[in-house]
């Protein structure tokens, strides 16, 4: 079977949290999951269950951590290890403002011997796999040299698989949203990158919408990384299983069935008292361009919030959409 990675979902904050995750889980039993971004700082020092709890369904999954301090990213792998994680990896690609402030995500692109000291940290504080996301540079940095640098700068540590979202962060005047947007994307690099370092491991990401698209990067490289097309059409997953893991079958088969495998861990996770809509947020594109899908959605929006919802919410928006 090929590796989790040939096809994994992003870290997303907001977007990709445990219920989520658990979610998508029901559609494809063998992609690579990344959490939201969780800062060294917080894993350390916050409410851990809260921040980096998860079902064990999830596996396999890796938590990303935000920081730039070897020691603290250290002992944040190494309770990322204790909790069952596959793999920690560090963000490089986040840009925005709060990011910015505490010296991590995007601006460590200008600092990668500030990421090999943190990363060989993480190495060794933790027996798990240890992987860089981060993107093609910031700012006015020359677009291929100072992304080769970076990767063997920090390859140098030990790391030897990275996702690169094939485009620039630009720090200055871009929200993180148009920063996901506006700079182009550059495919062409994250090949050449491939190309020109076999010996590592390369994950693409950005702009990447259906499976074609994504057989087509696999081609060149050793995964494929998918953040808004999972989010708004989680549908896509529901084929990765044979398409890429080589499974005998897809773990649902119908958009209905894969909701009703879903309410068992609605249930449990009402019983210990979340909130219907933690979990029906994540649903909102299952639907997406179905006949009824927006009368689901209308419905799950007017009546998830409401106090005491329950599982029957679900079957009645359900009953919306023609099986
Ligand atoms: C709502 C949202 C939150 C994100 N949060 C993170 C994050 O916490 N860490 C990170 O590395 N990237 C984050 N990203 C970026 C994604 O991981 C991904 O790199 C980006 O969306 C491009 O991939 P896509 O075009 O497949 O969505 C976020 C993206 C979105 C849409």
């Amino acid at each position: 079977m090929r590796p989790n990675y040939t096809l994994s979902t992003a870290p997303m904050m907001e977007w990709s949290d445990r219920h989520c995750r658990a979610f998508w889980r029901v559609l494809t039993k063998h992609s690579l999951m990344y959490t939201e971004m969780v800062t060294a700082n917080a894993v350390i020092h916050g409410n851990r269950d809260y921040l980096i709890g998860y079902n064990d369904v999830e596996h396999p999954i890796a938590l990303q951590l935000g920081g730039s301090d070897p020691a603290q990213l250290g002992e944040a792998a190494k309770i990322a290890a204790d909790y069952g994680y596959d793999e920690v990896n560090l963000n490089c690609g986040c840009p925005s403002d709060r990011v910015k402030s505490g010296f991590f995500g995007a601006c460590l692109m200008a600092e990668p011997e500030t990421v090999a000291r943190s990363m060989e940290a993480v190495i060794e504080a933790a027996p798990i796999k240890a992987t860089v996301k981060n993107r093609i540079g910031i700012d006015d940095q020359e677009d291929y040299p100072s992304l080769l640098n970076f990767i063997d700068t920090v390859s140098a540590s030990g790391v030897n698989h990275f996702i690169v979202h094939a485009r620039k962060a630009w720090l200055n005047g871009l929200s993180p949203k148009e920063n996901r947007e506006i700079p182009p994307l550059r495919y062409d690099l994250v090949h050449q990158l491939k190309a020109e370092r076999p010996q590592l491991e390369i994950a693409i990401n950005g702009g990447i919408n259906t499976l074609d698209e994504a057989d087509e990067h696999l081609q060149h490289v050793d995964g494929v990384m998918l953040g808004r097309a999972a989010y708004q059409n989680p549908w896509i997953l529901a084929s990765v299983d044979r398409r890429f893991f080589g499974a005998q079958s897809d773990p649902v088969a119908t958009r209905h069935e894969a909701l009703r495998a879903y309410f068992p861990y609605i249930e449990s996770q009402l019983a210990v008292g979340a909130k219907l809509h933690y979990m029906t947020r994540h649903l909102m594109g299952l639907f997406n361009a179905q006949p009824g899908g927006k009368q689901f959605r209308r419905y799950v929006s007017e009546n998830a919030y409401k106090d005491g919802a329950g599982l029957a919410v679900l079957e009645d928006a359900m009953a919306l959409v023609p099986e």
